[in-house]
């Protein structure tokens, strides 16, 4: 379909940004239940990265859904144009240069696979904060458990909305020892020469 645009090449390109701020950008991609502690651990790995001089963003389900997805509902069409918008802000993120540290619930393979097929090889670090719903019902630091129990809140992940683990994801977190789970990221990004020593 003809639409009268044309793609504009930028002449500062993502190498020489990255060269600039001396780090290679990456999504690291945190998914995982509501209350397994994405946020938590994305934000204290922001902090890690930060004080190491790294130049980082986080987006944050929540966060993001209070102004560029305000539209959007938890239906699973809605899910899924939540998780195909950050992936559009995550490419322009990483080709700023950026690491962009990503905690959202993203429930679907299919949706998280799209963002590893549009971003280069190696850019997507998939992270599955895997805690039992159990746990993550117990916690319930928001209460919404409690009301998607009580069926205040429909499609709710977990209850009566899916939750699709991941398979390969390049680093599987299962520990509730949030100094550990930092230490084995940066390890993984250590020799994967994203960060320096
Ligand atoms: S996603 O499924 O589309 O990836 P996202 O990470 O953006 O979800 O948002 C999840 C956050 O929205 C949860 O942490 C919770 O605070 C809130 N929320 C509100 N309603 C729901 C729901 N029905 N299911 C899951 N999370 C919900």
């Amino acid at each position: 379909m003809e639409n009268n645009l044309t793609w504009h090449d930028t002449k500062i390109t993502k190498e020489q940004r990255s060269k600039l701020k001396t780090q290679k950008p990456c999504v690291l991609w945190l998914t995982g239940l509501s209350g397994s502690g994405k946020s938590t651990l994305a934000n204290a790995l922001e902090q890690r990265l930060f004080t190491m001089g790294y130049h980082t963003y986080l987006l944050d389900g929540d966060n993001v859904r209070h102004g560029l997805n305000k539209d959007l509902g938890f239906d699973e069409n809605s899910r899924v144009e939540n998780i195909r918008r950050i992936g559009k802000v995550c490419k322009l993120f990483v080709d700023s240069g950026l690491i962009v540290l990503c905690a959202f619930i993203s429930p679907f393979c299919k949706e998280r696979q799209i963002i590893r097929e549009l971003l280069d090889k190696g850019e997507y670090i998939e992270i599955f904060v895997d805690t039992p719903i159990e746990v993550c019902k117990k916690r319930d630091p928001k209460g919404l458990y409690k009301k998607a129990r009580n069926g205040e809140i429909k499609n709710f992940t977990g209850i009566d909305s899916p939750y699709e683990a991941p398979e390969n994801p390049e680093i599987h977190i299962k520990s509730e020892n949030l100094d550990e789970n930092i230490e084995t990221i940066l390890k993984y990004l250590l020799k994967k020469g994203k960060i320096h020593a």
